[in-house]
């Protein structure tokens, strides 16, 4: 879990500053690469030199200092970081993360950072009792920010009670812990747009044209992209499907109104087309209910609907990174399926054959073949769960793969 992880180590000016070094000599033990940001007051205590010695790393210490923005400036500290530790946290630096200032590097690259921030306090008693500390503590807890500690004890200043720094190997357990929790969102700062279910087509005010679609794939891909830190759209047809926890949902009923909202959605990393959008509607819908009369049965005319999955594909202004069809088909499942990836200009095809047979139309179960510009996978039949599970491992992969292409 720690190995090779990147952590930037800010050490605030206290007592407990001195802990702090060996805070680093057990993070490089377990291999982790500590840059450290050393406070004015942090430095009080302990010297650049000892922090730069064991961290075996160039120590961070002024915000205006012009070879250290030329090498590195704040923002890049922070984002090359998979976690930010402040050990210690004085209460000067917790009330300045409180309320955003940035007055010093380190104070300045908190705010300026979305990486986790874990924070091990170390103060005197009734510092860390006043109310105002326990207020910006609270601030900091509901944005987001961790604590480890303070623990109750003997203190410097000779006084007992709650104030003291976490122990070193008390601050790498709850690094290992926030560095696990930030793993298993690996989609954390994406936005996913997913479609699901049928849509209905109305005929008058009371009949409509639809499918057999049941939105369990859909509904499926939207759960996992959540579960997995994504911010999650989820645009769907008619189904009596609850929504997924961490899911947005907008529900709709036609093929346009699907259309509309997600475009309505802005830009997406990732969109997913699970809908079985229905391709034509009836020409002018009855705006009064048809009446079974003997002599006139009523005749349907239909008009095209809109090709959603082609629209978002072409469109050359705030096209998703990735966007995925799927292809319902009953024959030749392959070879339509290619062809419907080079017309539609999407980059994958989710192809299944949904033969009555197969029983996947409606049922708990797909199997698929991920069709992408480097060939087909076969998949097996899984669970529409495994299937949302195994397609979003393969969308995370697909983004590390770009990630490492751009470097
Ligand atoms: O052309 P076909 O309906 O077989 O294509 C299926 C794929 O296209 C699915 O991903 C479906 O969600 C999408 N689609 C769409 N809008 C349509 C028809 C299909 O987005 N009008």
């Amino acid at each position: 879990m720690l190995k090779n992880k990147r952590i930037l180590l800010i050490i605030s000016g206290g007592i407990a500053a001195y802990k702090s070094l060996e805070l680093i000599r057990r993070l490089k033990e377990h291999g982790v690469e500590v840059a450290p940001i050393l406070t004015r007051g942090g430095a009080e205590f302990v010297t650049p030199l000892s922090v730069a010695s064991l961290a075996g790393h160039k120590v961070y210490q002024e915000l205006f200092d012009l070879d250290e923005e030329a090498e590195m400036g704040h923002i890049e500290l922070s984002r090359s970081a998979d976690l930010i530790v402040v050990a210690p946290a004085t209460a000067h630096l917790i009330a300045k993360m409180a309320q955003g200032f940035a007055d010093d590097l380190a104070s300045t690259t908190l705010l300026a950072t979305d990486t986790a921030v874990l924070v091990a306090p170390a103060m005197n008693v009734r510092m860390w009792e006043n109310p105002s500390t326990q207020r910006n503590v609270s601030v900091l807890e509901q944005d987001g920010v961790d604590f480890v500690g303070p623990n109750e004890g003997t203190m410097a200043c000779g006084e007992f009670g709650p104030g003291r720094l976490a122990e070193p190997i008390e601050i790498i357990d709850a690094i290992a812990r926030k560095l696990s929790e930030n793993l298993s969102a690996p989609l954390a700062g994406k936005r996913v747009l997913v479609t699901a279910g049928p849509t209905h087509e109305p005929i008058d005010p009371v009949r409509y044209i639809a499918n057999r679609s049941s939105g369990k794939q859909g509904f499926a891909i939207a759960r996992e992209a959540a579960k997995l830190g994504a911010e999650t759209i989820l645009i769907a047809g008619p189904t009596a499907l609850a929504t997924p926890v961490g899911v947005r949902r907008i529900d709709v009923e036609t093929a346009e109104e699907m259309l509309h909202q997600c475009q309505a959605a802005g830009s997406c990393d990732v969109a997913i087309f699970a809908a079985a959008v229905a391709d034509w509607r009836v020409n002018s819908p009855a705006k009064q209910k048809f009446k079974k009369t003997k002599s006139a049965i009523p005749e349907l005319s239909f008009v095209e609907n809109p090709d959603i999955l082609a629209t978002i594909s072409q469109n050359s202004k705030g096209r998703p990174k990735l966007v995925i069809g799927f292809a319902a088909e009953t024959e030749h499942v392959d070879k339509n399926a290619e062809e419907k990836r080079i017309r539609k200009g999407c980059d994958w095809i989710i192809a299944n054959d949904v033969s009555p047979e197969t029983g996947i139309m409606g049922g708990d179960f797909n199997q698929i073949r991920l069709i992408t510009q480097n060939g087909t996978e076969i998949w097996p039949k899984l669970s529409k769960k495994l299937v949302a599970k195994r397609l979003v491992e393969r969308i995370i992969t697909e983004f590390g793969d770009q990630a490492d292409a751009a470097e």
